[in-house]
């Protein structure tokens, strides 16, 4: 048997009202932020990210699915939208036809990581990306959307974390004053962290090993080496956050996996998943534009975990399901009404109702038993004396009253599904 690829998912219908649910808030919240959706590609040319994303990170080295087209060009599946949604920007003068775009997606990304609980190879991301404005209001206000949307899902149990890693001169500063700290102390290292040392010696502030965080205790912290412009600028976004009334800690060793980030980065973690615990990761990226080719454009953003919410969101019982339901189930009585049965069917579908049949040929009983299994409002049955008569019984199933109605008053019987 053909089975779904390791760390891919099937999003079963039983589980679909809770993708429309976390969707529906999502575009509504960002909506009412007035920030518009953008769509990319699923594909792009791997180069794109290698230039974004950094060399060094976990995500261009080991993580991207990669391959050459027929034209022998080197493809990625995008596995993450930042870098995306600056290449439109720019390749579309987004920035010439108004100063500040803000933008907002959901979409599938793809990584090749190893899987388990809430980390998959294909999953999904909703986030937004301010383009055109260094005011740390927009840092705010992207920390905001996102706690505002999880909150909107009926999550409690969720920190927020925020850091600045200042602008890059400081952090290079840093970074030595770092590797100065580690020299002696290179042997006590975990392999992984000894490679992180010249890859990428940030990233050792992730490392989950109990020794590795021995030695980091007292590393010297990037925040207190970071240049003064940056320094006012978080105490700034410090200020707004409290002014949004969204409670946050500052995280020192919030360095983030993707090199792009100057000034502010910010996660919001969830107590209720497992390992995985990240639910919203962003920051800001002033110095990307450029690097890709554009004009100079300060941006800054954030993207969050879809299947890692819903995780949460399950593990916190919230977002429970509303029964499904259907507004009308026609039950035929005689066999010879199918020409009935469907115009009766596309009218009451026009009018904005839902409506199901029996196709597979079942017993009056088994059609009832279906009516009652899919949820519905209203039986109406077609068919028998009345329908000779020209009319038809409709059947409030909550109450279990009936009434007979002339076929003729259709929009009488509309109004009453319809309430
Ligand atoms: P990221 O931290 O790599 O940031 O990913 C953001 C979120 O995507 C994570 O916090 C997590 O919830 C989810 N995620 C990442 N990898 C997986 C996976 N393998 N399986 C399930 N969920 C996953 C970015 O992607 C940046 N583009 C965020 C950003 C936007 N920064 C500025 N603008």
């Amino acid at each position: 048997m053909i089975k779904a690829i390791t760390g891919t998912k099937d999003i079963l219908p039983s589980e679909i009202s809770k993708w429309y649910l976390l969707e529906n808030t999502v575009k509504n919240i960002f909506s009412n932020y007035n920030y518009k959706e953008i769509r990319t590609p699923v594909f792009e040319e791997t180069l794109l990210f290698s230039r974004s994303i950094g060399e060094g990170t976990d995500i261009v080295g080991k993580e991207m699915y990669t391959f050459s087209d027929r034209s022998e060009t080197s493809i990625t599946l995008k596995p993450e939208m930042t870098a995306g949604v600056v290449r439109a920007f720019i390749e579309h003068s987004l920035g010439k036809q108004q100063p500040l775009n803000k933008l907002f997606y959901i979409s599938p990304m793809f990584r090749q990581e190893r899987p388990q609980a809430g980390r998959l190879r294909q999953f999904h991301q909703f986030g937004g990306e301010a383009l055109g404005s260094s005011s740390m209001l927009l840092d705010a206000e992207l920390i905001h959307i996102a706690y505002e949307i999880l909150r909107n899902l009926g999550l409690k149990d969720v920190r927020v974390k925020i850091n600045s890693l200042g602008v890059p001169s400081s952090r290079e500063n840093y970074k030595n004053i770092l590797r100065k700290y580690l020299a002696d102390k290179k042997n006590k290292l975990s392999e992984e962290s000894r490679k992180r040392l010249d890859s990428n010696i940030l990233r050792l502030f992730d490392s989950k090993i109990e020794s590795d965080q021995e030695i980091l205790r007292n590393a010297p912290l990037l925040i207190d080496y970071i240049d003064d412009e940056s320094k006012k600028d978080f105490e700034q976004v410090k200020e707004f956050l409290g002014k949004l009334n969204v409670p946050f800690e500052t995280d020192p060793a919030l360095v983030r996996g993707l090199d792009y980030y100057t000034k502010t980065t910010f996660e919001i973690v969830s107590g209720k998943v497992g390992s995985q615990s990240a639910l919203v990761g962003g920051g800001r990226y002033d110095l990307l534009a450029e690097q890709l080719g554009g004009d100079p454009t300060p941006g800054v953003g954030f993207a969050a975990g879809i299947e890692r919410i819903l995780l949460a969101c399950e593990n916190e019982g919230t977002l429970n399901q509303h029964d499904e339901k259907i507004d009308l189930y026609i039950v035929k009585l005689d066999k010879d009404l199918t020409s009935e049965l469907l115009d009766l069917a596309l009218n009451f579908r026009r009018k904005n109702i839902s409506v199901d049949f029996d196709y597979l040929n079942r017993s009056v009983k088994a059609q009832m038993r279906e009516a009652n299994k899919l949820n519905a409002r209203y039986v109406l049955f077609l068919g028998g004396e009345e329908y000779k008569s020209g009319s038809v019984n409709l059947k409030n199933m909550k109450t279990g009253d009936q009434k007979l109605f002339a076929l003729k008053d259709f929009s009488e019987m509309v109004k009453i599904i319809s309430q």
